[in-house]
């Protein structure tokens, strides 16, 4: 039974005041809310077990390197992958991109192509503009159509045989709208190309299979997902992750090292150099058990039914226009007022305890391709109400009459 007012109870923070307003936290697309039981993992780490792991024989480093790889068997459960290893735990869904991208700069050469689509994340976009800095690629774009979806027949005539590498988000963060990765992951295979899917946003509502998808890399971030910051995961397949050079050098990733040369230990420790993120990745466990044990489905429903509410809601405003029209969304509605700066509005909504964001939501492109400066997005999550949806909509109203 799906009871949103208990779920409430997990969060402490969504019952506290902001400028004297109980809080309406609708920027769940930048950060979701952290549960009790997950900051509750966190502090029983440094107070129970705090240690290094993979390194010491010592009681504390067993229990940390146990909790830690335990995290990593739920990540991969969780997206079914076909082994623990080919989860490499990193610092979130940037810098998994940015390990794939400087691991590919020794595998490209002048002339290769690779595809980003129009609806990117600067995430997605900038690591592969300095990577065909290096190597001479051609980087390639899938147009936008108004409504906010990829040109697919603009896809298919782009792809060919020179194309390297796809990359595509499974959800526009700036939009909600969710791509057809199935199909894009099946057309870029026949044509040779392997294709990573930025899942950062997908992830707190869709539940992404590896395996049936046959994707070549997913990865995502656990501040989406109820998890803490500064921590994500990379999925490879097995194969590509050994072909692909290591991101960075140093301690846990080596197998040995003398002054003449280096030999790389195996995945996944490959890729993690140096301490890592270690209550991190054991909350990021956490987070997951937690959102399954509401289910992945039925968080998507409830909040199928907060996105169709704030729609027709906020098109009740005169002159409001959301950005984003895809059939396929999920729970983010991007929108503006008639010419009202967005940075307007969400002040405005900000003294009255509304938290959204406001700008280019680091997807610059897709604002140039409305002309517009930025908009204002609320970003809905399993702990909304409906109540706080008519606070949004007598909030901008409000707004509105002041700025008109
Ligand atoms: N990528 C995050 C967002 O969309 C930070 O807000």
């Amino acid at each position: 039974m799906f009871d949103v007012n208990q779920l409430r109870e997990d969060f402490p923070i969504l019952s506290r005041k902001v400028n004297g307003q109980p809080l309406v936290y609708l920027d769940n697309a930048a950060t979701s809310q952290t549960p009790k039981q997950v900051v509750e993992v966190i502090s029983d780490y440094y107070y129970r077990y705090n240690a290094n792991i993979h390194r010491g024989v010592h009681k504390l480093s067993q229990e940390a390197t146990d909790a830690y790889e335990k995290a990593r068997a739920t990540i991969q459960n969780h997206f079914n992958a076909a082994h623990p290893h080919e989860i490499i735990f990193t610092a979130g869904t940037t810098e998994s991109i940015n390990c794939i991208a400087s691991g590919y700069a020794s595998l490209l050469k002048k002339g290769d192509e690779l595809l980003i689509s129009a609806l990117e994340h600067h995430s997605n976009i900038v690591p592969w503009q300095m990577l065909c800095e290096k190597t001479g690629a051609l980087l390639k774009v899938i147009p936008m159509t108004l409504e906010g979806t990829l040109d697919m027949n603009a896809f298919e005539l782009l792809l060919n045989s020179k194309t390297q590498l796809v990359f595509v988000n499974h959800v526009s963060n700036a939009l909600g709208t969710i791509n057809p990765i199935q199909e894009i992951i099946d057309k870029a295979h026949q044509k040779g190309a392997k294709v990573l899917i930025d899942g950062a946003q997908a992830s707190p509502h869709i539940k992404a299979d590896v395996q049936a998808l046959d994707v070549d890399y997913y990865v995502t971030s656990a501040h989406k997902l109820c998890g803490p910051t500064g921590v994500g995961m990379l999925y490879g397949k097995s194969a590509l992750l050994n072909a692909l050079p290591a991101y960075q050098g140093g301690g846990e990733m080596i197998a040995t090292v003398t002054f003449e040369k280096t030999t790389y230990a195996d995945l996944p420790h490959k890729f993690e150099a140096g301490t890592p993120n270690i209550a991190g990745g054991i909350a990021f466990g956490a987070a997951l058990d937690y959102m399954n044990g509401i289910g992945i489905e039925t968080i998507a429903r409830y909040e199928a039914e907060l996105l169709a509410y704030a729609t027709t809601a906020l098109q009740r405003i005169d002159g409001l226009k959301i950005y984003g029209e895809a059939k396929e969304k999920t729970a983010v509605i991007s929108f503006n007022v008639g010419s009202i700066h967005p940075y307007d509005i969400g002040s405005i909504l900000d003294q009255m305890g509304i938290a959204v964001r406001t700008g280019h939501h680091c997807a610059q492109p897709i604002m140039d391709f409305y002309k517009i400066p930025g908009t204002i997005r609320a970003s809905f999550s399993f702990y909304n109400t409906f109540e706080e949806i008519d606070r949004l909509e007598a909030g901008i109203r409000r707004a509105v009459a002041m700025l008109q």
